[in-house]
């Protein structure tokens, strides 16, 4: 039974300066919801809300964010508006949400360090929170699914072109079936001509309290940071892990190109701008086919 989930979101998000100067990644919004409140409705819909944040430096929005503000509240029960109200409310209420701040970033190996004395001995899901996944199972769900299955520490992994390995963990293994491979290589962000496989980490994981004890012991990797895949490699030696390639589209919000395609996917999903905003891409598209100023 998984009953925690750590989010990391310390990090700086170099990728997306400026605007990542003085706010969170994780608080940048598809359309009109930060990512971070994307990634604790998976958690939920996937059982559980008991989930710590790993915070620091700037991130102060994102506490606020999940707080409750009764001004507003207030504001908007004057003015009858039910609907946004509700929406408030439902965020505030959304899970039991705690917060830990990572003071130096030293990488995400040492971020989920900072979750050991909140998981303690239980094993726990970690979703990056700068990370979405659309999906009719949740993923965490589906990894959940995979640990009850085979009790060993559950990474999500997705195919990805070779020519963008050099940008993720990619991990090799034996086939177990359709979705499941038992890991016997998990490199960080490799060269193309060195990559195990196309196989990249997909930012959700069921960790076990092993974990903990192999990141004390791994030392700076890429990047000077200690990374998380390195701890896994660790693991690997002495237990066990599973790679379940996720059935679900994933969304990389910590990179500009990708946030871009991630609003437009969404926009043309939400009921109230699909047709205006098709309608907008498609004038758009017959302007750069006649080659028009747009
Ligand atoms: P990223 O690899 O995207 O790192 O982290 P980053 O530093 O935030 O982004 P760039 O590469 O500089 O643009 C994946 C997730 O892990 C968190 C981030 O906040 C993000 O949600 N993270 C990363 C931490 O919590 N602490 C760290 O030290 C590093």
């Amino acid at each position: 039974m998984i009953k925690k989930a750590v989010i990391p979101a310390a990090g700086f998000g170099t990728r997306f300066l400026p605007a990542t100067k003085a706010q969170p990644k994780e608080m940048l919004p598809i359309i009109d919801t930060p990512t971070i409140q994307y990634v604790v409705q998976e958690c939920v819909d996937s059982g559980i809300e008991d989930i710590l944040i790993i915070s620091g430096k700037g991130k102060r929005s994102i506490e606020d964010h999940f707080d409750r503000n009764f001004e507003l509240e207030a504001r908007l029960q004057e003015r009858s508006e039910e609907s946004l109200y509700t929406q408030l409310r439902h965020i505030e209420d959304m899970a039991n949400i705690h917060y830990i701040r990572q003071k130096e970033l030293n990488g995400l190996g040492d971020a989920i360090y900072h979750a050991r004395f909140h998981c303690g001995n239980e094993p726990f899901a970690v979703l990056l929170g700068d990370v979405v996944i659309d999906s009719v199972i949740p993923v965490t769900q589906q990894l959940i699914d995979a640990y009850d299955q085979y009790h060993q520490t559950i990474i999500a992994v997705e195919t990805v072109p070779m020519e963008k390995v050099n940008r993720y963990g990619i991990v090799a293994g034996s086939r177990l079936n359709d979705r499941m491979m038992q890991l016997t290589d998990i490199v960080e962000k490799p060269a193309p001509d060195k990559a195990p496989s196309n196989r990249a980490v997909a930012g959700r994981y069921i960790l076990t309290p092993e974990i903990f004890d192999a990141i004390a012991k791994t030392n700076r990797g890429k990047g000077n940071e200690i990374q998380l895949t390195d701890a896994l490699r660790r693991i690997l030696k002495h237990n066990g892990i599973i790679a379940a390639a996720i059935e679900g589209k994933r969304y990389d919000l910590g990179d500009k190109l990708d946030f871009l395609k991630t609003t437009v996917e969404f926009a043309l999903k939400r009921k109230e701008f699909a047709v205006p905003f098709e309608a907008f891409l498609r004038e758009t598209i017959q302007k750069l086919d006649d080659q028009k100023p747009l």
